[in-house]
């Protein structure tokens, strides 16, 4: 029997905010958790993860692409599984609990049907993918898309800012990168894909409320751009003779900032940039940087990507630069299966809270998963809406009740055999 008095109290909560202090050690440096790719930190956090499946009763392992996966049996042998998951990754200077707490929570639900002895008809996963952010190869849902079967092989010779090929950077860890073809899931192995996640945004917290449904996810393009100018003496080179590669960029940022503000449902962000040769004194000759471009609506986010680069390069070519554009990301938005939804409404419900579907605008695993089963998504309220920085943060209660929510839906978890 579960201890339905867990219910009222925070100890789940109070227990996932240790486990999210402890992986949160793991970070590279500065401000607020950077852990990356297939890095030393990766490892650390991997470690502990099966330390903590290991002690919930699953079998772990780490498979060729550095996702953590706990198998957690059924009452009949080779049942196929419901895989519940988040990624171990952040962004640089991100918080504790984007992609770490979707990890925690399940892992804590299992130990707690562990100990009541409580097993299913059906197997549960809970998978640590390696990679959703993109941080260090520019390349987005890397674990979850091996997984899927459709983990570009290509990207093995992207380079990370040192000039390390994702392949190097693998081997490197401990993993045999040319497994990752084998690691595709079949199917018929997986009855749907469910992740807790925060927010990220302020509605929860707008409309006080501590646990939303999510109905669909927002798709996405990412371009990285490259700015061509001339460098030259900032002394001696007059103003309407330049090429400088960074006003132009000034004025790409702002086309897209205007563009996007003007329609509803798009938002626009260059999130990365570098001029070079970079000194004070002169006049920048080529600028890289990236745009991250979504909506709900697919429609909208390819008119504005069709749209856009026109623009800048019309705006290039006036000012005597040129621009040269790369799609390093592309996803459409994709919908979470009615049937799961109505599954975690029910378990929100259960948990003494009322029922509240959202979009998300964040992307997330589902959208590689989705490839392969249905998907659905809970989100816990994080407080300001503020994520993908340091000051990320969520409460314990909310903490705890989104475990009690993940748990009710496990235990109450019925399956549908077609999609
Ligand atoms: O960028 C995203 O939406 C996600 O947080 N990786
Ligand atoms: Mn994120
Ligand atoms: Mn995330």
């Amino acid at each position: 029997m579960l201890k339905k008095a867990k219910i009222l109290e925070t100890e789940f909560g109070i227990e996932a905010m240790q486990r999210l202090d402890a992986l949160a050690l793991f970070s590279e440096g500065g401000e607020g958790v950077t852990r990356r790719y297939a890095t030393k930190e990766h490892r650390q956090a991997a470690d502990l993860i099966q330390s903590w499946m290991r002690d919930a009763g699953m079998t772990t392992r780490m498979d060729a692409v550095g996702n953590v996966i706990g198998r957690y049996e059924a009452t009949i042998t080779n049942a196929p599984a419901l895989i519940i998951g988040s990624h171990q990754d952040t962004v640089r200077q991100g918080g504790k609990y984007d992609g770490a707490y979707g990890i925690v929570a399940p892992i804590l639900c299992i130990n707690e049907l562990n100990n009541a002895n409580l097993r299913f008809p059906f197997s549960i996963e809970v998978i640590a993918f390696c990679d959703e952010e993109g941080v260090r190869f520019n390349s987005t849902l890397l674990g979850s898309r091996a997984i899927a079967g459709t983990f570009d092989m290509g990207g093995l010779e992207n380079s990370d800012a040192i000039g390390v090929t994702m392949k190097e950077a693998l081997l490197e860890f401990g993993t045999n990168p040319d497994k990752i073809p084998g690691l595709a899931r079949n199917p018929k192995s997986i009855l749907a894909f469910v992740e807790i996640h925060i927010e990220q945004g302020p509605v929860l917290e707008g409309q006080n409320m501590a646990v939303g449904v999510v109905t669909a996810i927002a798709g996405g393009t990412r371009l990285s751009a490259k700015i061509t100018g001339l460098a030259g003496h900032a002394g001696t080179v007059p103003m309407d003779s330049r090429s400088d590669a960074l006003t132009a960029a000034a004025e790409a940022i702002l086309t897209i900032e205007r563009y996007c503000s003007q329609r509803s449902g798009l938002v626009g962000t260059v999130g990365k940039i570098s001029a070079s040769p970079g000194a004070v004194n002169v006049i920048p000759g080529e600028v890289v940087l990236t745009v991250d471009i979504r909506a709900g609506d697919d429609e909208l986010r390819r008119k504005a990507v069709d749209d856009i680069i026109p623009e800048i390069k019309a705006l290039c070519q006036r000012r005597g630069v040129k621009l040269t554009t790369e799609t390093i990301h592309e996803s459409d938005g994709c919908q979470c299966a009615p049937w799961l939804m109505d599954q975690l409404d029910a378990a929100v419900i259960a948990s003494g809270h009322a029922k509240k579907r959202m979009m998300s605008g964040a992307g997330h695993d589902g959208m590689a998963m989705e490839h392969i089963t249905d998907i659905g998504m809970l989100f816990i309220r994080c407080k300001g809406g503020v994520s993908h920085n340091p000051a990320e943060a969520i409460s314990v209660e909310d903490a705890n009740t989104g475990i009690q929510a993940l748990l009710n839906f496990i235990t109450n978890f019925k399956t549908q055999t077609q999609r």
